[in-house]
């Protein structure tokens, strides 16, 4: 099974506040679109949050024109940037576990993606409530024998960034990490937020955070003010979860 994950899109109309965002984001995102959908083999994509910059409806008309190009299935989840209203109308036929938040389950042979819901209106960071764990928790308890893969927006824990470490999943992860070390097997998290690819140690879980399209912050392991932009190559990941319990993961530079 192989598994694309990529995240932080910030589709934009131009007609909000750019802020950060690339002239080129949607050109951007367009291609690695384009990427993703004619690389062979591949099972599933993941959109870790921030499809959107301003969460307006006209932004999830563009990035439904955008996403039209894929031709695997796709589990997306909101960041902060998203509307989840938008969101769930972009995706008309998911099931979701609630009738607000987007928490989800994704299955298919020996792969599970535990899709979660981390988006707290009004704040950068990010929150995992006791009704969501509450969920996740009954997850987690029926029999499975396979890959576990949690995808949220927020980091749950911190990459060595400074500044940016601050707003990243600031309410469940501890939970979070309880219930996933409480697992037979180590699970995987995937996340995006940080618009910077890491990989961390959670407990026993490993994070992999995907960056960002719309552009990605230099690395500063320093920084007590937000790091500038870099114009580095990106790339996204390509997880290869095999029958056998094996994971490889490996580097993809599109040429966006
Ligand atoms: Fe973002």
């Amino acid at each position: 099974m192989r598994l694309a994950h990529i995240s932080d899109l910030h589709i934009t109309t131009g007609s909000g506040a750019p802020g950060l965002v690339r002239s080129d984001a949607v050109a951007r995102a367009r291609a690695l679109v384009k990427d993703v959908s004619e690389f062979p083999g591949l099972d599933l994509v993941v959109i870790t949050g921030d499809t959107v910059n301003d969460a307006r409806a006209e932004e999830y008309d563009v990035l439904a024109e955008v996403l039209a190009g894929l031709n695997v299935p796709c589990v997306i989840i909101p960041g902060n940037h998203d509307n989840r209203v938008h969101l769930r109308r972009l995706v008309p036929h998911q099931a979701y576990a609630d009738p607000e938040l987007l928490h989800h389950l994704w299955q298919c042979d020996h792969v599970r993606v535990l899709a979660l819901d981390s988006l707290s209106p009004g704040e950068v960071g990010g929150r995992l409530l006791a009704p969501q764990l509450d969920w996740l928790a009954d997850q987690l308890t029926r029999p499975f024998d396979g890959h576990t893969l949690v995808a949220l927006h927020h980091p749950p824990c911190a990459a060595a960034m400074g500044t940016l470490d601050g707003p990243i999943l600031i309410e469940g992860h501890l939970a979070l990490r309880d219930l996933l070390d409480s697992q037979d097997r180590p699970a995987t998290v995937l996340c995006g937020h940080l618009h910077r690819p890491f990989t961390a140690r959670f407990g026993h879980t490993l994070v992999s955070a995907a960056t960002s399209t719309a552009f990605q912050f230099a690395l500063d392991l320093q920084a007590e003010d937000e790091p500038p932009t870099a114009p580095e190559p990106f790339h996204y990941n390509i997880h290869i979860l095999g029958a056998d319990g094996s994971h490889v993961i490996h580097q993809r530079f599109p040429d966006l």
